[in-house]
């Protein structure tokens, strides 16, 4: 080998690592997050575009840690954090009001994904054709949305110490709380043929009884059964009308909403009375009346308690933050092509 092809493969290799350098510092850096993070996996920027309702909540400190124990989970609600969002979060109600708009203006760096999120059932999340070809994931109730975000869940629980005394001082036999009464609802229906069987006491702003906060659990505590009816019938659309209402207000909840098979999976066995279960609205009628005459058979449906505890969903910032749980598992690329269609035919 002479020196002149020494100098010439010298010369190769420097304008390589230049070229290499060069190229490396000129892509963005969420397209080689390795050359940049030594702990990438978990180091997730979610951006709230703004706040659903318009409830903004406090993001000092590192709140997901702070408040529910996950890691790295960084939460911002400037729109500047755009470049570096990994997440960026679209709540649905405000897009279809037409309040809020997406920034389909700005360009979309690499990598990041755009989230649809709605906690509302199908029937009340708009049309949603317009919305083709814009987000790479979706965080809903739905067991199936890439991030699920239920209005409650169980956790296990010590066994409680003394079951019989919270169901004591029934005064009613059903009750129901509702505030939006629609003759159409399915609810309905089984409401007005119950309440010729047995007794139903209405709380609410439709009956003209409405009760605050505090009052809610007091007053369902006093109630043999609660009517935790959902007001659209839909895949996996159970709502805090079983998990607080009901559960936490230690009445035995007669639900009506999905299946009984989408209740199984959640829910507690033996924890409820899925309406489906009878053949008709008289014979549901004539079961609670036999089942709150024998304490025995009612009190099993509280022996769940001895394994499971229910958590109620905190607020927005605990679904922000249980993004980065899922972070990891999301598929490398994705485009909901059809919004409207996996919304609609669920
Ligand atoms: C990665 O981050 C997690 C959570 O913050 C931490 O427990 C772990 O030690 C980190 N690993 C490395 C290699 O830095
Ligand atoms: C995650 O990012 C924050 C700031 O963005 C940083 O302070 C922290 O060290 C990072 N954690 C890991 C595990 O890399
Ligand atoms: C039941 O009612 C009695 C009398 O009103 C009261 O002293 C007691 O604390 C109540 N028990 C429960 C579990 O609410
Ligand atoms: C649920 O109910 C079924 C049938 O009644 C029973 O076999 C099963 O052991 C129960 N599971 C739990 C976790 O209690
Ligand atoms: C997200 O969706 C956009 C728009 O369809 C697409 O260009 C981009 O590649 C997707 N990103 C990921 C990470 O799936």
């Amino acid at each position: 080998m002479d020196v002149r092809s020494i100098k010439n493969q010298i010369l190769y290799c420097t304008l390589f690592v230049l070229l290499l350098l060069f190229y490396c510092g000129w892509m963005k850096r969420a397209e080689f997050p390795i050359f940049y993070y030594s702990n990438s996996t978990w180091n997730v920027t979610i951006l709230i575009w703004y706040w659903p309702f318009g409830d903004t909540l406090s993001l000092t400190g590192d709140v997901c840690w702070d408040l529910y124990k996950i890691p790295s989970c960084r939460l911002v609600d400037q729109h500047s954090s755009f470049p570096s969002a990994d997440v960026v979060v679209f709540h649905n109600r405000e897009l279809i009001e037409g309040s809020q708009k997406l920034p389909t203006d700005l360009p979309r760096p690499q990598g990041q994904r755009w989230a649809w999120m709605s906690l509302e059932s199908p029937a009340h999340n708009g049309n949603l054709q317009k919305f083709a070809n814009i987000f790479n994931m979706t965080i809903s109730y739905r067991r199936d949305a890439d991030v699920t975000t239920p209005y409650g869940q169980l956790l296990p629980a010590e066994p409680e110490g003394n079951l019989e005394d919270s169901h004591m001082n029934k005064t009613s036999l059903v009750c129901w709380v509702v505030s939006n009464y629609m003759n159409h609802h399915k609810r309905t229906q089984v409401y007005n043929e119950l309440k010729a069987i047995v007794p139903v006491d209405v709380y609410g702003r439709w009956s003209q009884k409405p009760l605050s906060s505090d009052d809610l659990l007091p007053t369902i505590s006093r109630c043999y059964f609660y009517l935790a009816f959902e007001n659209s019938v839909a895949k996996d659309y159970i709502t805090e009308k079983l998990w607080y209402n009901a559960y936490k207000g230690g009445a035995v909840p007669i639900v009506l909403g999905p299946p009984i098979s989408d209740y199984n999976v959640v829910a507690p066995n033996h924890s409820f009375i899925h309406v489906d279960e009878f053949a008709s609205v008289q014979k549901l009628g004539e079961y609670l009346q036999r089942l709150a005459e024998d304490r025995k058979q009612y009190e099993e449906y509280f022996n769940w308690k001895k394994h499971w505890k229910v958590k109620v969903h905190g607020d927005w910032r605990e679904y922000m933050c249980k993004i980065c749980l899922q972070y990891n598992n999301l598929p490398q690329h994705k485009v909901y092509s059809d919004l409207e269609a996996w919304d609609k035919n669920a």
